[in-house]
């Protein structure tokens, strides 16, 4: 055999051989490279006599084709089994739930979600949203509400207040959303049609009582508002909150130095295993204080009784809370604990809607 062919022989076995790119590379450059095999061939040429260049020129060109074409021939094929290798091992399931982004992975707070969900079912039956400030005068918290001074439901309400000012006032943390009725019926000519959810305080802790909580104030003033409204609109709210199509509600007589007559209001529920259902059973659950607002309080805020007249309801949204979606311990809506959190918080882009429903 001569050496050519004895080349050849080795050298497409070789690449017959290479298990991967790499391994074919160096028989490439063992042949093909500035010091390979049939480089150094190639460069013998030049010193050969003519007779001898004719019939080994094209022996060794020929060689130098056929193994670069081997070459080329290989190298297609083990990146054709590599990219083979590489779809059957890194498969993608594409059933695999996603990644929550982390705009999604906060949570909203439960009394968050209760005041997207009630400012949507009034909003609806056109309520406006009022505000008012935490820190309240002892004026617009108790007085202008037609409590006496001395009264004993100002001691009822286990007021927070400030160290007095030089005058003897007192500022004090609101105990109720009330004042803001008068803050809104002193701003805005009737009609009105506001609800008003805040933060609310009083010295008072245990499962059911935290120091700080939330209330939504309702107030209708016009000059023909009555009971009977008050009574449909309290309905509406607690079929749409409770998202059942029937509640019952007893109303029940009470007082309030702001309201005359002043009622409470129960809805019938029942009560099973720790678990509260509405719309049956034979308890009563009670959720909210409501009335004709006072001729004192209409004429406290500038509106002669003669001309308007309206009414009030004042609700602890810490409460249908609770109710709604089964907390028990109320000091847990305010320790901040994540665990809490996730387990009973609302996922941040399921807004509460009432086309959308209101819980998710
Ligand atoms: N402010 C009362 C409270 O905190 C609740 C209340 C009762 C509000 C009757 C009202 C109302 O507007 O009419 O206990």
């Amino acid at each position: 055999m001569s050496d050519i062919a004895k080349l050849e022989t080795d050298l497409l076995a070789a690449i017959a051989s290479a298990k991967d790119e790499a391994a074919l590379e160096a028989v490439r450059v063992s042949a093909l490279g500035k010091s390979g095999a049939i480089t150094a061939l190639l460069k013998t040429l030049g010193a050969m006599t003519p007779e001898q260049r004719k019939e080994q020129g094209p022996a060794i060109n020929g060689l130098k084709d056929k193994v670069g074409a081997a070459i080329a021939a290989a190298k297609e094929n083990l990146a054709a089994s590599a990219l083979d290798a590489r779809l059957n091992s890194e498969t993608v399931d594409v059933t695999l739930p996603l990644r929550e982004t982390p705009a999604e992975t906060g949570r909203i707070h439960p009394i968050s979600q209760v005041i997207d969900e009630l400012t949507a079912i009034f909003a609806d039956m056109g309520f406006a949203v009022a505000e008012g400030p935490d820190i309240e005068t002892d004026d617009y918290n108790f007085t202008k509400l037609n409590f006496p001074e001395g009264h004993p439901a100002r001691e009822m309400h286990d007021t927070f207040y400030f160290p007095p000012k030089p005058d003897g006032s007192r500022l004090l943390l609101r105990t109720h959303t009330s004042p803001v009725q008068v803050r809104t019926m002193l701003s805005q000519k009737p009609p009105i049609r506001v609800i008003i959810p805040g933060r609310t305080y009083r010295s008072d802790s245990d499962q059911t009582h935290t120091p700080m909580f939330h209330q939504v104030e309702g107030l209708v003033i016009d000059k023909s508002a009555h009971m009977g409204h008050l009574k449909w609109i309290l309905e509406e709210f607690c079929k749409a909150f409770f998202e059942v199509d029937q509640v019952k509600m007893r109303f029940r007589p009470s007082f309030f130095p702001f309201t005359e007559p002043s009622m409470e209001v129960d809805i019938q529920c029942k009560r099973d295993k720790g678990e509260i259902r509405f719309g049956e059973g034979s308890d009563w659950l009670e959720i909210l204080g409501c009335g004709m607002v006072h001729p004192n309080v209409l004429r406290n805020c500038g509106l002669d009784p003669d001309e308007y007249q309206g009414f009030a309801w004042g609700m602890g949204i810490d409460r249908i809370a609770m109710l709604k979606y089964g907390m028990p311990d109320l000091r847990a809506f305010f320790e901040a604990d994540v665990r809490w959190l996730n387990h009973y918080g609302f996922r941040p882009l399921d807004f509460p809607t009432l086309a959308g429903g209101l819980s998710p």
